[in-house]
């Protein structure tokens, strides 16, 4: 079948290219954005009807997070989110991203949608519209109702059907002030970490239920896309992957297939049944093998391969692979518990990631020339490093600005080679709950002095303001 995009998409902003400059510009109407998730950001967890997500639970379990923290305070945005915007429309955003928390909709993750779940969400994409910030909605940032975790969660069939019908309700609550959707924030996250090595809720350590909740979190995705166009056709609507590029360290034979072993189980076992309908054959040999094909039923590839209107992208780091020894911990990705990852010895973050910002052009140029044709934005991408206030009241952060250019000179690069490239969201607009690193990571350009939760933007959000400002770099 094609899966070429073939919804009809109104007037979206077609970026022309400028005239070259010795600094990059960038096209005019790119658009500059930040982004954030609901549960590292909102706290209020137990607030306005909203229900228990499987991160609540997580919290909770001795040893799942480090230091024991949890997301029921966070950045508590969810009491400050006029003065969050006021921020954002300060530093001339153009776009947020944001998400939607399933259980402040559906506490039970089913049923009618809880008004005051809606109305928060109502009131903060207005409080963004009145600032001229575009608010782009991501449905589904990792925080599944525990109720329907308890009910078998994503390796169980029937919560794709509950996350379509969810969609369809706050899409049809928001659809009128919301323009830009995405279905899921990298679903390879919620199967691999979430049910393969269990380092992120629901902390399931199975390998068959992994690849499971693989293929329900698309045919969910598939099918939102579906209800959410029966509704109404005039929105944009995607999804974000978090594809890496990955390199063989060598050309031996063994490398080469550790690269092709995660590559699959990272990149093609989304991109390939969402832009060409289909599972690549290697990988679903290794489904088969693992999980057995009982779950892949007729019709669901078609479902799943709906024309999006675009694709983001998160990008944070280059995976260089080799064959080696299994090691101690359970591999996330089923079928490479030899595959080690290799130290490339470059400068890393502070939570041990290398930068490579050439990474980035390269996953951009992968996806552009391996796939049909889908207008591409960075949903995600930024760094944590070990920001202090200073004595002088100010965050001053030269290793995120730097970053940051070489992330933007990256970007700037697959726009030469014909990538069509959108826009880009920084991660993350504030300091917030970095999952199993509680809030020992800081990625927010916008520093959180959490015992008050005082907001000060970095040195880094006083740059990134002047590249939005100029649309380019200096
Ligand atoms: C991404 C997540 C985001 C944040 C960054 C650092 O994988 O989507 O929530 O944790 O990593």
């Amino acid at each position: 079948m094609t899966t070429e995009a073939t919804h009809p998409t109104v007037d979206r902003p077609r970026p022309q290219p400028e005239a070259a400059t010795t600094a990059p510009a960038f096209p005019s109407g790119f658009l500059w954005g930040a982004a954030t998730s609901a549960y590292q950001i909102e706290g209020a967890v137990r607030e306005d009807g909203r229900g228990v997500s499987i991160w609540d639970t997580f919290c909770r379990t001795p040893g799942s997070v480090r230091n024991g923290d949890t997301g029921d305070v966070a950045a508590d945005h969810y009491h400050r989110y006029e003065q969050d915007v006021a921020l954002m429309a300060e530093l001339g955003l153009g776009a947020y991203r944001l998400s939607i928390a399933w259980p402040r909709i559906q506490p039970d993750g089913r049923g009618p949608a809880n008004p005051r779940g809606l109305d928060f969400y109502r009131a903060l994409v207005d409080r963004l519209l009145d600032h001229g910030i575009e608010p782009w909605v991501t449905l589904y940032h990792w925080d599944l109702p525990q109720p329907l975790e308890d009910a078998g969660g994503w390796p169980h069939r029937d919560t794709a059907a509950r996350f379509a019908d969810y969609a369809e309700l706050v899409y049809a609550a928001l659809r009128d002030r919301v323009r830009w959707w995405t279905t899921l924030n990298e679903p390879g996250c919620s199967a691999f970490l979430g049910y393969g090595s269990g380092r992120h809720a629901p902390g399931v350590r199975d390998h068959a239920a992994a690849l499971r909740a693989v293929h329900h979190l698309l045919l969910g995705h598939g099918l939102a896309v579906a209800a959410m166009r029966a509704h109404s056709p005039a929105a944009e609507i995607g999804i974000t992957l978090d594809p890496a590029p990955i390199t063989a360290r060598s050309a031996a034979a063994a490398d080469l297939d550790a690269a092709r072993r995660i590559d699959g189980m990272k990149n093609r076992i989304f991109l390939d049944p969402l832009l060409r309908g289909a599972y690549p054959d290697d990988v679903l040999d290794e489904i088969a093998r693992v999980a057995g094909l009982a779950h892949l039923r007729p019709g669901d590839d078609a479902v799943i391969a709906a024309p999006l209107d675009m694709l983001g992208i998160n990008y944070y780091r280059r995976y260089v692979v080799g064959a080696g020894e299994p090691g101690p911990e359970p591999s996330p990705y089923p079928g490479a518990g030899d595959v080690v990852f290799l130290p490339q010895g470059k400068p890393q973050m502070a939570n041990g990631w290398e930068i490579d910002a050439t990474g980035l052009r390269d996953i951009l140029l992968t996806v552009h020339r391996s796939y049909p044709a889908v207008p591409l934005f960075v949903t995600e991408n930024g760094a944590a490093f070990d920001d202090r206030l200073g004595p002088d009241g100010r965050v001053s952060d030269p290793d995120r600005v730097g970053y940051l250019d070489g992330h933007f000179r990256a970007l700037h690069e697959a726009l030469g080679e014909g990538v069509d490239l959108r826009g880009y969201f920084v991660w993350s607009l504030l300091d917030n709950f970095e999952w199993g690193e509680g809030y020992s990571q800081r990625f927010g350009i916008v520093y959180v002095d959490y015992p008050t939760q005082r907001r000060v933007p970095k040195d880094s959000a006083h740059w990134y303001q002047a590249v939005i400002a100029r649309n380019g770099l200096a």
